[in-house]
């Protein structure tokens, strides 16, 4: 798709039937643009780029390869389910990078926000670059770029992104779904197939869990994160009508528990869930007692190491939606 200006005439893609259009006109557009080359993806299993890498398959199949950097920092499951949607369903050719130790190596003892954003981002640039090198021939560089990354240059999102590539991967870029805002983009990814729960994602940091395990990163209240995250968004994905984002912190504190008579410390868990419309502002979601009951009490059973929930009832400003 060439320039970066969306045509007044463009109709907001809205139905099916409109997805498959646009679907059948970016796939002429990016194999005339690529030929018979090779293209590079990183993937991460958000909804953009998992977007660009089913329209991609379809368009030109094993010419695209994928790659997935398993960071460390992603919630429970997503690793997991890349590999089957990408690999096993759609015969892509996926690479996936188990660089767990190497993030939380490099992690260990950060507890500046920023400077833990910045070894991630710029960790997250060397591996996909390295492996980017070991491959022969690949001449474009496919990405989930949206036309709100291109409107708000300024923006949230755009401060929070981190670096670009070196400058010795001089790619050509692919961005098939540059113009589409955020909600055409779901439309898209649902007719090419994608499950609803990779279509539907909340909003995730690109540094993911790390910047909701408060501080210095531990393996152990890393993974306790993980756990309770997974039962935070399972628990409050049963709500008729779910917020906008929903999710767990671990907070670097320590707090009393009590067990067989015995005190010990362990740690709490937050839970967040906002509503918003641009992430600028937001407002803490009134959760049904149930919910927060059930969640309290399945954490506490099922995550080691902690002994507290708490629930984040802020809003922004001035708490910003995540706690680094
Ligand atoms: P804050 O915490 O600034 O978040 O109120 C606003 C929105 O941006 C997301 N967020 C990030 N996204 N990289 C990202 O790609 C980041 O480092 C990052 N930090 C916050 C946050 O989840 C919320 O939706």
């Amino acid at each position: 798709m060439s320039g970066n200006v969306r045509p007044e005439s463009m109709k907001r893609i809205n139905t099916p039937e409109l997805a498959e259009a646009f679907i059948n006109e970016q796939v002429e557009a990016v194999r005339e643009q690529v030929g018979d080359k090779k293209v590079l993806l990183a993937l991460s299993g958000g909804v953009d780029s998992s977007v660009v890498a089913a329209l991609l398959i379809r368009a030109i199949g094993k010419q695209l390869t994928c790659v997935h950097v398993n960071h460390g920092l992603l919630r429970k499951g997503e690793p997991e389910q890349v590999i089957r949607v990408f690999r096993d369903q759609m015969d892509a050719n996926l690479i996936y990078v188990d660089a767990v130790d190497r993030f939380l190596d490099k992690l260990a003892g950060v507890s500046d926000p920023e400077e833990k954003r910045k070894i991630i981002g710029k960790e997250f640039i060397d591996v996909f670059a390295e492996e980017a090198k070991k491959l022969d021939g690949i001449e474009f560089l496919a990405q989930g770029t949206i036309y709100p990354d291109i409107l708000e240059s300024d923006g949230v999102k755009a401060h929070h992104n981190v670096g670009g590539l070196p400058e010795d991967l001089d790619f050509e870029l692919v961005e098939p779904v540059k113009l589409l805002y955020k909600d055409e983009v779901r439309v898209v990814g649902k007719a090419l197939g994608l499950p609803d729960n990779m279509v539907y994602r909340q909003p995730f940091p690109g540094p993911g869990l790390g910047v909701r395990c408060v501080g210095a990163i531990t393996r152990d209240r890393l993974e306790s994160l993980r756990e309770a995250d997974a039962i935070v968004r399972e628990e409050i994905g049963k709500l008729d009508e779910t917020p906008w984002q929903y999710f767990a912190v671990i907070p670097d504190m320590q707090s009393t528990g009590i067990k067989d008579g015995k005190r010990y410390m362990g740690w709490a868990v937050v839970i967040r869930a906002i509503n918003t419309v641009d992430a600028v502002t937001a407002e803490s979601v009134v959760l049904p007692w149930e919910t927060l009951r059930t969640i309290r009490d399945r954490v506490i059973a099922e995550v080691p190491g902690v002994n507290r929930v708490l629930w984040d009832m802020s809003d922004k400003p001035v708490s910003t939606i995540e706690w680094e």
